[in-house]
């Protein structure tokens, strides 16, 4: 069993980071191997012009470093998306990996484990009741996918450093990471 968090934030060691690191300490100690992207770190161009058909869609620009993370997402039994509310959405960073993953999903070389899959949202933003913008596509997203929607954490959390200052939103990060695979080892 491995999870992987999709880290969309900039900022290395910020409040979704530092929740991401819960969410996979939780998933570590209920039996899963753990790893985590930072999408930053990869030059992810966005999605190039794709024809109407979905399953015939070319990836004109599968020569940057898309593909690096595509295939550890592939590998992956449950991925959690970290990424902070930027102007009232997700971050590029991890709009730019959703909308790429749309020109491999639908191949059938992929259906089955793109599926097959447990996800999970991690967010942090500075306004309250501002975590659906993140929250709400990336639910919407898996459930094009097919695939498990474990759930979302959202945590109001601004400055560096907030978040690892909050112990319930911590401890909520971690039990988020434990359910994700208790509920995929169940369902297998
Ligand atoms: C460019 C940018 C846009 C932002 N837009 C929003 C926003 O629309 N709503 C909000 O509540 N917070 C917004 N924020 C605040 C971040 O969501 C907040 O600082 C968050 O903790 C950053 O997470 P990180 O530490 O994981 O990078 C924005 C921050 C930046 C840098």
């Amino acid at each position: 069993m491995k999870a992987l968090v999709l880290a969309g934030s900039p900022r290395k060691g910020g409040n979704t980071d530092v929740l991401a690191d819960e969410f996979l300490r939780g998933a570590k100690d209920a039996g899963a191997k753990v790893e985590k992207i930072y999408l930053d770190d990869l030059r992810i161009r966005p999605l190039g012009l794709v024809g109407d058909s979905p399953a015939r869609r070319v990836d004109v620009r599968a020569g940057d470093d898309f593909l690096k993370a595509f295939r550890r997402f592939i590998a992956a039994d449950i991925v959690c998306f970290a990424t902070p509310v930027y102007v009232q959405g997700m971050t590029a960073q991890m709009k730019c990996f959703i909308d790429r993953l749309s020109a491999y999903k639908w191949r059938k070389a992929y259906r089955k484990k793109v599926s097959d899959k447990g996800y999970a949202v991690i967010t942090a933003f500075g306004a309250p009741s501002e975590g659906r913008w993140v929250t709400a596509p990336i639910k919407a997203g898996v459930e094009n996918l097919g695939g498990v929607y474990i759930g979302a954490l959202s945590v109001v959390a601004y400055k560096k450093g907030e978040a690892k200052k909050n112990p319930r939103a911590l401890a909520a990060a971690y039990s988020l990471g434990a359910k994700a695979v208790r509920r995929i080892r169940n369902e297998r």
